[in-house]
């Protein structure tokens, strides 16, 4: 079937089998290898990307649902300040995540604090369980979460200033 969805902010237009999963078109059809594979069941997260703002397992995903969808993908978010802000983050909370759960762990952080901009840290753990990987220490994730959200609640103060 031929599919055009909207990915990174661009029409694309593919033609796979309906039951085709997400991660699958991203990485074999459209190259783009950011989005990790992993168990393939929607366990581990590492395949996450963002579908119409909510974090998804992208192999659970099947083609046939994407028709008008607009998704972005790690490649697509590493274009945002939002990106850059929670990189940032990482550094300064020493908060190392893996190649395999890097990608899912931005998209998952983005996704909580675009919904809830000031988590608690149940709330904080409870919006990244997506993401399973334990490669790194939860004080440090915690930290960078924390950081993240105070910088972008700060933001309408500063702007408001003369
Ligand atoms: Fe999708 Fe593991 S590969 S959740």
């Amino acid at each position: 079937m031929n599919l055009t969805f909207t990915l990174n902010g661009k029409s694309v237009t593919v033609n796979v089998e309906p039951d085709e999963r997400l991660v699958r078109i991203l990485r074999d059809e459209l190259g783009l290898a950011g989005t990790k594979a992993g168990c393939y069941r929607g366990e581990c997260g590492s395949c996450s990307v963002l579908l119409e703002g909510q974090v998804v397992p992208s192999c659970l995903v099947p083609a046939f649902a994407l028709r008008g969808a607009t998704i972005v993908t790690i490649e697509g978010f590493a274009r945002t300040k939002e990106y850059a802000e929670i990189v940032r983050a990482f550094e300064e909370a020493e908060y190392t995540p893996c190649g395999h759960c890097h990608a899912g762990r931005l998209l998952a952080i983005h996704a909580l604090l675009e919904r809830n901009p000031s988590p608690t840290e149940r709330e904080i753990l409870a919006g990244l369980s997506g993401v399973r990987c334990q490669c790194t220490d939860v004080g440090s994730l915690l930290r960078a979460v924390n950081l993240v959200a105070y910088s972008r609640t700060r933001k309408p103060r500063a702007r408001a200033r003369p």
